[in-house]
């Protein structure tokens, strides 16, 4: 089955076997045949945190289709609500604001569905998943069960879970519970939204949805327009003595002081200051608004993107001593 409208990227890939999996059973089922669970697997949602670096891929892809999205409960301090693992997050997200609810407004328009958001703890503006989950349930093709997990054993980290190790290979994600905050109050700790927000005082989480659509617009390209996997680097770690000496040679440098007193810098400041913002390595590019996010200028393979990402690390590396990690998940 061909891919290339299944990843965001719009790699041109195909797949030897295919199953959209409409209903949990389907997955009980597989696991319950020996051949077919043998087979090594893509567990799909949106594509969009996805680079496709072959043009034929020899695994069972899984297109996580699951559908629904409900109020299921309350706490003390929040309200718990739950959607499938195939529904669109933004659409998700839109739901919940027009239930009356507010707490994931910063993590609007991010591409993608429920069920990849906490795969790489998706996180914007200041938010990340981990911090307004609550629980999911999984399906464990080891055993051919269900378990719900807790934000513990997800062991959620910056652009990071248990599902994207080893230990999470058996897992593939049916459904996720947030818990949304009775007591709201905005998170505006990203200067560039709470600039957008300026002149209103009490802003409601519509009117921060609101900005945080205005803020990406601007800065990130459609994949519906332009083939991308949103930022494609993660912001890179570095001890505070190395930050320390590039800030000798670089006193722009944008860095982030760690809890631990590690330094995060910004890979998309560091790609700039290579040159690469609006480059291109075949049909491959860096999108000239953002220098962290590369784009399918159209056409262009999975093998292309790869060599334009190898091409930004080792000029990375050369300058700054710096080896940047892709963010998305490679296959
Ligand atoms: N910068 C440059 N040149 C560039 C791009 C960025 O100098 O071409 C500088 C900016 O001026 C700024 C700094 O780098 O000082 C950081 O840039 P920005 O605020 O745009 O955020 P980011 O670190 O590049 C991260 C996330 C995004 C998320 C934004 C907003 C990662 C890998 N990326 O980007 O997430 O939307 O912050 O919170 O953490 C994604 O993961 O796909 C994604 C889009």
């Amino acid at each position: 089955i061909a891919l290339q409208q299944f990843n965001t990227f719009g790699i041109p890939a195909r797949a030897r076997r295919y199953l959209r999996v409409e209903d949990p059973a389907q997955l009980a089922q597989l696991a319950a045949d020996p051949a077919l669970a043998a087979l090594p697997r893509l567990v799909l949602g949106g594509g969009s945190n996805l680079l496709i670096t072959h043009d034929e891929v020899d695994l069972l892809v899984l297109h996580m289709a699951l559908a629904g999205k409900e109020i299921v409960g309350e706490t003390p301090d929040a309200i718990l609500v739950r959607a499938q693992a195939g529904e669109n997050w933004h659409g998700f997200v839109q739901w919940t604001l027009e239930q009356g609810l507010g707490g994931l407004e910063n993590l609007s328009l991010i591409p993608g569905t429920v069920g990849a958001s906490p795969i790489q703890n998706i996180g914007a503006y200041g938010a990340e998943t981990k911090d307004l989950f609550h629980s999911l349930t999984a399906f464990d093709f080891a055993g051919g069960t269900t378990r719900t997990m807790d934000a513990a054993a997800c062991r959620f980290a910056y652009r990071d879970s248990i599902f994207k190790h080893e230990e999470g290979r058996q897992l593939a994600v049916l459904d996720v519970t947030f818990a949304l905050p009775r007591a709201w109050a905005p998170n505006l700790r990203y200067a560039e939204l709470a600039r957008e927000l300026e002149g209103i005082a009490e802003p409601t989480p519509r009117q921060v949805a609101d900005a945080v659509i205005a803020v990406r617009r601007r800065k990130l390209p459609d994949p519906a327009e332009i083939g991308n996997a949103g930022s494609f680097f993660k912001n890179p770690v570095v001890s505070s003595e190395h930050c320390a000496q590039l800030l000798q040679s670089w006193p722009n440098l944008v860095h982030h002081l760690q809890p631990d007193g590690s330094e995060k810098l910004a890979a998309g400041w560091l790609i700039d200051q290579c040159g690469w913002k609006g480059k291109a390595l075949g049909r491959a590019g860096v999108y000239p608004k953002q220098a962290l996010v590369l784009v399918n200028n159209g056409g262009a393979s999975g093998a292309e993107v790869l060599a334009l990402a190898r091409a930004i690390q080792a000029d990375v590396q050369a300058r700054f001593g710096v080896l940047l990690e892709p963010e998305p998940v490679m296959v």
